[in-house]
């Protein structure tokens, strides 16, 4: 038993009622209520999620919070107050910002994450890492996605909070969310004793395609099998869903997930000008690369006719220099 920690949890639910409250059914959310809209966040996800809004004052919690007797300097400890820069006293972590509460696997609300409305630096504001929260073995949204994950063994892996959000509307029920681009020791471990297979749904920006690039390896090494969602360049999931909708999110990039050598295949190719010479070569050794390392020769086999045909190559050649590679490679 520890009381301080169940003080927390006490706290921290009470607060993601009181921030969703005030969204709702305040003029304070007016503001964050129209920016959701503006990004067709629905009246149902708002629920469901339980998105809140913590004004842009320094004591809203503070009074919510000493009312109810907690103790404050625990209540900093723990992320919801922060010390005044001077003086003695506490002011709100939270100010402005649309909360989006942070669940552990039993459905118990652990962190908050505070998005500015609009553009601003930082975009999301965390709880620290608290007696409840650590950021780097927490999945977003597991608690209602498990359900899911269990009757599949399959997992949708994303970034950020919108993205599984809006994939949960668009019927995707086994999304998580490693809340950035970092996948740790820690989620790799937790998704293995989730699932059989992620698929992963990072932004479809240079830093998600990369991230997407680095988690494969990762997964593999830890024998899930892993498909990867191609996104149009520049869109995350969630900009995807909100321009082409659920439907097509669900069929052309969910349910459209390649393998993982096709994805690097396509990410390895955008660094090259395909129609000169030096890039057809530098592009078909690093391809061929990936491809000799696949252990079945009916995959290799299928890769490289798509290349042969795609850069007007001959098969044979472009076989023997993969054998010779792997020979290499022994
Ligand atoms: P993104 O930059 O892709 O943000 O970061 P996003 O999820 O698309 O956010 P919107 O759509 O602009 O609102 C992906 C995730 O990385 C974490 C958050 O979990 C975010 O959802 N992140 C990002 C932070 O924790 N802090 C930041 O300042 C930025
Ligand atoms: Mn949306
Ligand atoms: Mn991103
Ligand atoms: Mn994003
Ligand atoms: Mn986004």
């Amino acid at each position: 038993p520890d009381p301080e920690r169940d003080r927390l949890l006490q706290a921290y639910e009470w607060s993601a009622k009181f921030y969703h409250y005030l969204l709702k059914n305040t003029e304070h959310g007016t503001a964050a209520m129209e920016y959701l809209r503006s990004r067709n966040f629905s009246d149902q996800m708002i629920d469901k999620f339980q998105i809140g809004y913590a004004p842009d004052r320094w004591d809203t919690l503070l009074q919510f919070l000493e009312k109810r007797n907690f103790d404050l300097g625990e209540m900093e400890k723990g992320g919801l107050l922060s010390a005044r820069s001077e003086g003695k006293g506490y002011v709100d972590r939270f100010r402005g910002r649309i909360i989006f509460p942070i669940a552990n696997r039993t459905g118990k609300v652990i962190a908050f994450a505070g998005r500015i409305l609009g553009e601003g630096q930082p975009k999301y504001l965390n709880s620290p890492d608290s007696k409840l929260f650590n950021k780097s073995r927490i999945l977003y949204n597991l608690h209602q996605s498990k359900a899911s994950i269990r009757k599949t063994r399959q997992i949708v892996l994303f970034e950020g909070y919108g993205d599984v959000i809006s994939a949960w509307e668009a019927g995707v029920h086994n999304g998580v969310a490693t809340m950035g681009t970092s996948l740790t020791d820690g989620h790799v471990a937790l998704l293995k004793s989730l699932a059989d297979e992620i698929v992963l749904s990072y932004d479809g920006d240079r830093a998600g395609q990369a991230a997407a690039m680095k988690a494969i390896g990762l997964l593999e090494a830890n024998e899930l099998q892993v498909k990867v969602a191609l996104l149009p360049s520049g869109l995350d999931p969630d900009e995807f869903v909100s321009r082409y909708g659920g439907d097509r999110f669900r069929e052309q990039v969910i349910e459209s997930a390649v393998s993982p050598v096709k994805f690097k295949l396509i990410y390895l190719k955008k660094n090259h000008i395909l129609l000169e010479e030096d890039g057809k070569i530098a592009y078909v050794k690093e391809a061929l690369e990936v491809i000799a390392t696949l252990h079945s020769s009916t995959e290799r086999e299928v890769y490289l006719r798509e290349i042969a045909s795609e850069l007007e190559l001959s098969y044979d050649s472009l076989k023997q220099d993969c054998n010779l590679l792997r020979a290499s490679m022994q």
